[in-house]
């Protein structure tokens, strides 16, 4: 898919949770052509300083109106840059990029999303993928895990309601919803308040998603999970978003794969899961004040 350098209007731009912010932007190009679970590379400045764009998911995408929508969070300088931008000003991104997601024959199966704090982000975009469907029969049983640090991090119930799925909410420090983490409460509600689904489709840290992965695995249960590395070029260039990947040819043979060109969605079965490190612990929190 061709990818594009195009100049945003900044539409809208507001704070929707603890240093969460949703901006809207005018891209048609970028609008027409991405898919969920495709990123762009948002350049969060003028200048040289923060000189790297930054990758984000696309929230929602409005090709007819030649919108789309990022909902992130302030970890850094980066995103800290991005939070000062306002309506009438404009972004340079480059994109759509990487693989998005693969919704076919999701019709077929129940569903479980499973989100961690902004991993909720291209999880929107997905659900409209998968609702797209003239019939309401047709459509997949969807059930949300969403879970966060604490309640202030969580979206508002009206971003969830909008969804039109059912959402199964956690924190874990017990603020809101299930007392404990998300894989917690989805390994308690299969198999007594919804059945085992049959896709499951993740986004959020790689400490989340390597437990998501060793269910699915478990199980043999089919799995898309978008993962998150630090990206310095978007477009394979770097080869900095290097992961450990399950080598075809013998165990001795070192492979990786690259998460802004191959992913950032990956069947669990294609990582090697034991050589994946967490990233390390976010900045101080003087950063957000
Ligand atoms: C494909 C992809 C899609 C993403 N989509 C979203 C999104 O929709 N919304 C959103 O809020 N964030 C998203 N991220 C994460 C986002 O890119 C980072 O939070 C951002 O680049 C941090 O920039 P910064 O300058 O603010 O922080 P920095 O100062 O660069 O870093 C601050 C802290 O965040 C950590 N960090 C930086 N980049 C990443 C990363 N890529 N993954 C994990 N930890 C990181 C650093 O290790 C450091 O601890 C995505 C990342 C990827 C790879
Ligand atoms: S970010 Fe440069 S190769 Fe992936």
């Amino acid at each position: 898919m061709k990818k594009l350098q195009e100049t945003a209007s900044v539409l809208e731009h507001e704070p929707v949770a603890r240093q969460t912010f949703r901006l809207r932007l005018h891209s048609p190009g970028i609008a027409r052509s991405a898919t969920a679970g495709q990123f762009a590379m948002i350049q969060v400045r003028e200048g040289v300083d923060p000189l790297l764009r930054r990758p984000l998911s696309f929230h929602r995408l409005f090709p007819g109106e030649g919108c789309i929508e990022f909902l992130y969070r302030v970890v850094g300088r980066g995103t800290w840059w991005l939070s000062r931008v306002r309506p009438g000003e404009t972004v340079d991104l480059l994109g759509p990029l990487g693989n998005g997601f693969d919704v076919q024959d999701s019709a077929a199966y129940p569903v479980a999303l499973i989100a961690g704090g902004i991993g909720i982000a291209p999880l929107f975009q997905l659900v409209s993928r998968l609702l797209v469907t003239p019939l309401e029969r047709e459509r997949p049983e969807i059930h949300l895990f969403y879970g966060a640090r604490t309640a202030s991090e969580l979206l508002p119930d009206h971003f969830l309601q909008s969804l039109g799925i059912s959402s199964h909410v956690s924190t874990d420090d017990g603020t809101g919803g299930f007392h404990g983490r998300v894989t917690d409460m989805f390994q308690r509600a299969v198999g007594k308040e919804t059945g085992e689904p049959r896709r499951v489709f993740a986004c959020g840290p790689l400490a989340m998603q390597f437990h998501v992965a060793r269910w699915v695995l478990a199980r043999g249960i089919e799995s898309q999970l978008s993962l998150e590395a630090l990206m310095a070029c978007g477009v394979g260039a770097c080869l900095g978003c290097a992961l450990p990947a399950v080598s075809h040819h013998g165990r001795s043979a070192e492979r990786y794969v690259h998460v802004c060109k191959d992913g950032p969605i990956f069947r669990a079965e294609a990582i090697q899961w034991t050589k994946v490190q967490a990233h390390p612990a976010p900045p101080p929190s003087f950063l957000y004040s």
